[in-house]
């Protein structure tokens, strides 16, 4: 067992944990976030995303220890009701989710490269986001609210 020290949406975290063991186990079990979500746990869906020092991970299968000294941040920390990030905005004017389960991972994820990347053609947000799932099938009305939001970001 080791202290991993971090900061999750600007506050300061500390878990006493096996340094292996995932960072959505912490996140989830050992500081009671109820995003991210777990869907596959084999970095396969992107349910789990969160951003490690701005960075898009897999906290599925990312070990604690990476997050040593970090800043991790979750759906949760990158906008509130009042004042929501533009791609959370633009999920909810565009009514994207049904069940919800993914919209962790598609909002983290295009967040993240949208900042990166506010000129992307349609070609290269498919690109970017190629690597998540919606089981529910909302992918025409992600494309929609991820343009929405790079207009907002403009
Ligand atoms: S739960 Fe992490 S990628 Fe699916
Ligand atoms: S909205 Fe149900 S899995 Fe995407």
């Amino acid at each position: 067992m080791s202290t991993i020290k971090f900061t999750v949406n600007g506050k300061a975290a500390s878990v006493e944990a096996d340094p292996a063991m995932p960072l959505l186990y912490a996140l989830r079990d050992d500081l009671k976030l109820d995003n991210p979500h777990f869907g596959c746990g084999l970095a396969q869906c992107g349910a789990c995303t969160v951003h490690l020092d701005g960075e898009p991970v897999r906290a599925c299968v990312m070990p604690v220890s990476a997050a040593q000294g970090k800043a991790v941040v979750t759906i949760s920390g990158l906008g509130t009701p009042d004042k929501p990030h533009p791609v959370q905005k633009a999920w909810v004017e565009e009514q994207v989710p049904q069940c919800g389960y993914c919209v962790n991972g598609w909002v983290m994820t295009s967040a993240a490269f949208l900042k990166k990347n506010p000129k992307a053609s349609d070609a290269e947000i498919r690109e970017a986001l190629s690597g998540l799932k919606c089981r529910c099938g909302t992918h025409v009305s992600i494309l929609r609210a991820v343009k929405r939001a790079q207009a907002m970001m403009a």
